[in-house]
This record gives C-alpha cells, structure tokens and sequence, in this order.
C-alpha cells in the first residue's frame, strides 16, 4: 500500500496514512462521473450475483456461451451478454469473438478486488438510499419501511476481508495468544471462521444480531467443516452487555474480537460511556480485545478528492440516525474502560483503524 500522507496517531508521534483513504476521485464530482458510476455501480453487483466475478478470479478468460449453459435453463444469455457489454464499456473486461470470450482487464482485477464495497452498497443499501428523500420528509422510517439488506452487507464485508483485509488481520493476530475467540458482529462469520481454522485447538463463537446473516455463517462454518470448533449464535450484543444473556458461553472466551460494528452499539448517548465497560464485564475472562471499525472522516467537506467508500458510509448511517466518531473519541472510551491499546493500524477500508487492546 502506498503511503503518502502523515498525521499524528498518538501526541509526538508521527503514522503514515495509506494514500488511498484520501482517494482520487475528484470533488465536484461531474455530472458524467456521478451518473455513469451508479450504473457502473449496479453492473459490478450483477457480475458479482451472477458468479461471473468468482469464475474471474480463477480464469482471466469467461466462456460466455459455457457460462450460460452451466448457469442453467432459466438464465437469460441475451441479458448477460448486455451486462458483459456494459462491463466492458466500463473498462473492466474486453470482449473477444464475437462477444463469445470476455477477458478480465487489469481495471477489472481491481474491481473484482474491490466488490465488497459493491454488495455492500448496492445489494445492502440500495432501498435506503433511493428512499432517502422519503427518510427525509418524513414519509418514511428506517426500521420499518425502508430496510437494508443485512445479508447483502454481512457478504460485501466477508468479501473484503478475504480480498484485502485478512493479511493485515492475520499479522496483528500473530502477537496475540488465544484459545476461545468471540467475534462481535460477526456477520457470516468468514473471519472467525478463518482465523480459528488457522490455529489448531483454537474455539470461535460468532455473534449476530441478524437472522439472515447468521443463517449464511452457519453455512460458512459448515462449508469449513469446522462445526465442531465454531458457533454462530444469533444475538444482540447490547442484550449481551446490558442484561448478561447466553453468559456460560462467554465466561469461556479470553479474546474478543469486533469488526466494523462499534458504530452500532455506540449510537445511543445514553448507553455509549458505559460500553466497553459493559463489554469486559460480559467476557470476564477476556484479557485481549481487539476491534476495528471505521471511523468519522476529519475535514470530509473541504477534501478536493474522494475516496472509496466514506461517502456511502458516511450518508447511509446518517439516513439511518446512526452517528459516527473520531479517532479521539474511541480511544477516550476505550481509556475510560481500562483498554489499553498495545497496537494500532490502518485496516483496509479508509479512515478505518485496527485496535488490539489489552484489558488491565
Ligand atoms: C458492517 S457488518 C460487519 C460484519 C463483519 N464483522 C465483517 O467485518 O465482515 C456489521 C454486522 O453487525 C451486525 N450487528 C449490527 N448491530 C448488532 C448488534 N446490536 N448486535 C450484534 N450484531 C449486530 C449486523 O447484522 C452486521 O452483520
């Protein structure tokens, strides 16, 4: 990763910022940009729903007539010929024979890369952001009428860690010692899937709040064959903070671990001071914490360039009445409940940082 930027990450200490959480998209944005990027958007999903990125990414080279037939009889080939052509009028593959071949393009290996952020957004928010103005006016309510896809955004985050996440993960998990890892929000349970499979004798439990996404971890952990070893468990974890639910489980794990959801289980003010102490006091064993989520962009509105990502983040959690937080504001909750970071690095996704912190 290329780094360019500096800021102070603790007083009198100088980190680097990778490059690409500044982005390069400009801002203004042009009307062309803006308009081809939705379309372009929703053909990066299609690819992905279609399968047609996963045949991508273990052949540069799609059969497009063995592709339809192998995709079976409801598939229609007029249609998926469009949706390669339009890929192709985005740069991402290029079509040789007659249309017959489709031929990834290094613009295309990034975005194959990239398409977590795709699922996410187009599969998971889709119906939030087009329904924004009746958010606004009053005419709808998220939770009620207009809903995200949790699946949709449990897939797209699963994606990412396996494209560009899990090096970073693995590295930092290499220092740390554990035996009953918790994953809060756990999503379809990839990573805690992955990380328990890569350290025998080691236990997983993953918890989430959504039963779709908790159906798909089940699935993951069977498919790993590892159901003997790790557990999706459907559950709120401010239930779990707050009123101590599924505790014989807990009591076991020494190593807690959350990704991408703090967010969420800080959006009431109320309850927000009290978390990380309500969480250690959840896990009593638990000597080892280590969360990441993503984090408040300083000075969005004057930045000249975009990057991936922030600006769906940053809109969709406002649309959903969700607040997000500083850097500062995180470490000053996790001073408070004793959580002391030991290490703190970039993870992946811009303006989202990587915490293990030790409980003392
Ligand atoms: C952005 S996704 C991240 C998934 C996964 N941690 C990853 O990084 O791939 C956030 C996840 O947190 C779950 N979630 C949201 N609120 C929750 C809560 N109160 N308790 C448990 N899970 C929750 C959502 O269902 C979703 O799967």
């Amino acid at each position: 990763m290329t780094l360019l930027h500096t800021a102070p990450a603790v007083p009198g200490e100088a980190a680097a910022l990778p490059a690409d959480w500044y982005g390069a998209a400009p801002s203004p944005i042009g009307v062309d940009q803006a308009f081809n990027g939705f379309v372009a958007a929703t053909v990066v999903h299609t690819l992905d729903r279609l399968g047609i990125w996963d045949r991508f990414a273990q052949s540069p080279c799609l059969d497009v007539p063995a592709f339809v037939r192998g995709a079976g009889p409801a598939v229609r080939e007029r249609i998926v010929r469009e949706v390669l052509r339009a890929a192709a009028v985005c740069g991402w593959v290029r079509l040789e024979d007659g249309g017959d071949a489709a031929v990834l393009t290094d613009a295309g290996r990034e975005t194959l890369r990239m398409r977590g952020y795709f699922t996410w957004a187009v599969g998971g928010y889709s119906d939030v952001f087009s329904r924004a103005f009746q958010l606004a006016s009053g005419e709808a309510s998220f939770g009620t009428d207009v809903l995200r896809d949790e699946a949709m955004v449990a897939l797209g985050s699963g994606q990412n860690d396996r494209n560009f996440m899990s090096v970073t993960l693995d590295e930092v998990l290499a220092d740390v010692d554990f035996g009953t890892l918790a994953d809060l929000g756990s999503g379809m349970s990839a990573r805690v899937s992955r990380v328990v499979a890569g350290r025998p004798g080691t236990r997983g439990l993953g918890l989430d709040i959504s039963g779709p996404a908790t159906d798909l971890a089940r699935r993951t952990i069977a498919e790993a064959g590892l159901e003997d070893r790790v557990r999706a468990v459907q559950a709120d974890v401010l239930d779990v903070c707050h009123r101590q639910a599924h505790r014989e489980a807990l009591s076991e794990v020494d190593t807690v671990m959350s990704f991408f959801l703090l967010h969420d289980l800080l959006a009431d003010p109320v309850t927000r001071p009290q978390l990380f102490t309500r969480l250690r006091e959840a896990f009593p064993a638990a000597r080892t914490f280590v969360l990441a989520d993503t984090m408040l962009r300083p000075d969005a509105e004057n930045a000249a360039t975009l990057p991936v990502f922030s600006l769906g983040y940053e809109l969709a959690h406002a649309l959903m009445g969700v607040p997000l937080h500083a850097k500062e504001t995180y470490e000053e909750l996790f001073a408070a409940a004793g959580l002391h970071p030991v290490r703190t690095v970039p993870f992946g996704t811009p303006h989202s940082w990587l915490y293990v912190l030790e409980a003392r």
